[in-house]
């Protein structure tokens, strides 16, 4: 079947490269939360409520809240104290258990939770309790990271713990390097991290391969990144968008081969390249008969321009799921 989008003429050579045997280490179990006071299958109570509470306001202090753009709620918050944010407050159904004021819809900027009753949102069916916090989101909010944002992580760390699985925290000014290692509750656990349109500089951590072993969506565009991109990545199994591309705009751009194990990672939809010092060819198998009898489907969307790449474009023929592909100036 013919692809579903014109093959740009004369781009190159295209080697075949073998399978990456790593990513076979992968798929670890999945985390579970380990929030104060919370039991299996108990709603999120004082205790947890709590300690999501304090982990937010550490959050909010640790990356510079005072001078957030759009804080709706949150000084409310810090002025008042966590005390006031846990009362019982009106249910939204009668049988479920009552909201903390920081799940309240619009309440706290940003903030979402997992919903009684489950099954609607993705998230939602994944819940491990009623009420536990699932999404933080502050995209364009002057976010900081004073200190290197050793503490943010750790208050990411303590949100996770209490559920949280998203992290989008695109457009910010956080600079500084990527933490090593992250915080242990994320391991096995964590659906998305968003730090695009940062400052982010240095190279990407090849533990994080190991630990985001149920990371769907893992944007690092435009920062200031550098470096190959690890290996042991071939750990993060499940991700179905890999974003790495411009951080050659401002930084030096990331360099060395696309590892094989990219081409073989069995959900990727969209991976995001661009505008980096990527040498070498694309891994052939990202559009193979076994990824597009793939559940959900082949590769979408595939940006690799402005990077040193060769190869010739036999074996796209195979990416009929393809819906946006941009080629563009490989050679510089
Ligand atoms: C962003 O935060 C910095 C301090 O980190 C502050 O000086 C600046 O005024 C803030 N910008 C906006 C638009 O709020
Ligand atoms: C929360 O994050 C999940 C996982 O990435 C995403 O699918 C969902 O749309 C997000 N929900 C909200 C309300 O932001």
């Amino acid at each position: 079947m013919a692809p579903r989008f014109g093959v740009p003429p004369a781009f190159l050579l295209l080697l075949l490269l073998a399978l990456d045997p790593l990513h076979r280490a992968s798929a670890q179990a999945a985390g579970r939360p380990s929030c104060p006071g919370l039991e299996s299958g108990s709603p999120c109570g004082e205790a947890c409520q709590a300690a999501v509470c304090g982990a937010l306001l550490d959050f909010y202090d640790a990356s510079g809240g005072a001078t957030w753009r759009d804080a709706a709620g949150w000084p409310d918050l810090a002025r008042q104290g966590c005390a006031a944010w846990l009362r019982a407050a009106a249910p939204a159904a009668p049988a479920a258990p009552a909201a903390p004021r920081y799940c309240w819809r619009g309440e706290l900027a940003g903030v979402a939770c997992c919903l009684p009753g489950r099954g609607e949102r993705p998230e939602d069916a994944a819940c491990p309790f009623p009420w536990s916090l699932s999404n933080l989101s502050l995209m364009n909010n002057n976010l900081t990271a004073p200190d290197g944002g050793a503490r943010a992580w750790a208050a990411l760390g303590r949100l996770a713990a209490c559920g949280l699985r998203s992290l989008v925290v695109q457009g910010n000014q956080i600079a500084g390097p990527l933490p090593a290692r992250l915080p242990r509750s994320v391991e096995g656990w964590l659906w998305e991290l968003d730090l695009s349109e940062n400052q982010i500089s240095g190279t990407l951590p090849p533990g994080w391969g190991a630990q985001l072993t149920q990371v769907r969506h893992l944007r690092l565009s435009r920062n200031r990144l550098e470096g190959p991109i690890p290996q042991a990545w071939g750990g993060m199994r499940r991700l179905e968008q890999l974003y790495l591309g411009s951080n050659r705009i401002q930084g030096r751009g990331i360099t060395g081969t696309i590892p094989a194990f990219i081409g073989a990672l069995p959900r990727l939809k969209h991976l995001n390249l661009r505008f980096n010092k990527l040498t070498g060819t694309l891994p052939p198998a990202l559009c193979d008969a076994a990824r597009l009898a793939a559940p959900g489907g082949g590769l979408e969307v595939l940006h690799v321009s402005s990077n040193r790449l060769v190869g010739t474009l036999e074996w796209m023929a195979g990416c009929e799921d393809l819906i946006t592909l941009d080629l563009g100036h490989l050679g510089t």
